[in-house]
């Protein structure tokens, strides 16, 4: 009796495609498939043919995106977790919770073992395997890509037209390219040398902001507890509101960016993102924080959006440590409600307004108008004592001649 059952996380591409064909000769086990929506446009009608057609029994296509945007992308924003203080990681937010579907999956089909189609030298293998460790020891783990005995694009496409998998061989295209709702991650061909500039057929999303419209264009967000609930006045659904902002910052040419990136395997890496409504989202987001946070909250949770985005990249999502951190930021988030408004322009934003009943910024306090209302003779008290240590430790070294008034 074969009771062995791999679920293999598939995506429609060449390496995925051939992995099910490849495994199906490899392994005397079922093969089913799980793909999950995660707002990727490329095509998934006609994968259950292929993929059927491919030596899987069975396909299954799960619609995550609103999952995507409310669980795992707004607990990214509010932790104001950009990678090296760039990336907003659509990538490395989206794999913890297809790591989830597989390991679900997985139970519910009664299968022991999941196979991905992660290279050796990616990050996204140990999002995914550190992801399935945690949610489920008992399961194994194959990544063929690992292991087997392509050592190229060519000799993939070799192999399946061998053996009549159907791909689309795609016009040419140089790159590979990994999307989702909050942004899209390019790399290869030309792009591996730093020196040059992306040529324009990287970029999918975004115009190139010389050519972006010579109008601005101003919008407005709210937010309700750190979470974007309004654009320009009309509550919009979470991934509406996604969808909209990708489409209106792609327009006017925001959220390119070209990184020299450190993975998480020791190498770096040359990486192009497209991410409008990251980071109009994130710029907004931050702007209300700085208007609603005391100052010690504010600098404290700076190190720890670092310290959270590091953990997102590094796979580390469904640990201890990420979910006491995630339990502060939503503690930080109690007052984050309020307005900002943002103009574009030629890939760039500039906040015009903000406003929240939370705001701690206090006119009279800040003018230097007749208005003022602080007590300027209070600071000669509070510098003596503020200033006091460092002047204690000056008169000792003058005293002990290790250095002289300067
Ligand atoms: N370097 C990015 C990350 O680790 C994106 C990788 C995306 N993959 C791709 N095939 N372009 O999050």
């Amino acid at each position: 009796m074969k009771n062995n059952k791999i679920i293999v996380a598939y995506s429609g591409g060449l390496d995925t495609s051939v992995m099910v064909k490849w495994l199906s000769q490899k392994y005397d086990a079922e093969i089913i498939t799980v793909t999950g929506n995660l707002g990727q446009k490329e095509e998934l009608d006609g994968l259950q043919e292929k993929v059927l057609a491919t030596g899987a029994s069975k396909f299954l296509l799960v619609d995550l995106q609103e999952e995507f945007i409310t669980n795992y992308v707004w607990k990214a924003l509010k932790a104001g977790a950009l990678y090296e203080g760039v990336y907003p990681m659509a990538t490395s937010i989206g794999r913890p919770l297809l790591a989830k579907l597989l390991v679900e999956t997985a139970i519910s089909e009664g299968a022991d073992t999941i196979a991905h189609g992660c290279t050796g030298k990616g990050n996204d293998q140990v999002r995914f395997e550190v992801g399935i460790q945690t949610l489920a020891p008992h399961l194994n783990i194959l990544a063929p890509l690992r292991t087997w005995e392509f050592k190229s694009r060519e000799e993939e496409i070799e192999f399946a037209i061998k053996n009549n998998i159907p791909i689309k061989i795609k016009k040419d295209s140089p790159y590979s390219i990994d999307e989702n709702l909050w942004g899209i991650a390019i790399e290869c061909g030309i792009l591996e040398d730093p020196t040059l500039p992306p040529p324009e057929d990287a970029f999918q999303i975004t115009v190139d902001p010389k050519v972006a419209p010579d109008e601005s264009e101003t919008i407005s967000i709210d937010f309700e507890k750190g979470e974007p609930v309004y654009l320009n006045g009309n509550k919009l659904s979470p991934i509406e509101l996604v969808n909209e902002l990708n489409q209106i910052g792609g327009k006017h040419g925001i959220g390119r960016m070209d990184l020299i990136e450190n993975r998480v395997v020791g190498i770096k890496s040359r990486e192009i993102y497209e991410a409008p409504a990251a980071t109009i989202l994130h710029k907004a987001h931050y702007e209300l924080e700085k208007l609603v946070l005391d100052k010690d909250t504010f600098r404290f949770k700076q190190n720890i959006s670092n310290t959270i985005a590091n953990m997102i990249y590094d796979g580390l999502w469904f640990t201890p440590l990420f979910k006491a951190l995630g339990s502060f930021v939503e503690s930080t988030q109690e007052n984050v409600s309020g307005e900002i408004i943002i103009e574009m322009y030629k890939g760039t934003l500039s906040v015009l307004s903000r406003h929240s009943e939370h705001s701690l910024y206090n006119k009279e306090l800040a003018t230097y108008s007749a208005e003022d209302a602080f007590d300027h003779k209070a600071a000669e008290g509070f510098l003596k004592i503020y200033g006091l240590p460092f002047k204690t430790i000056s008169q000792v070294e003058m005293s002990n001649k290790q250095r002289i008034p300067t």
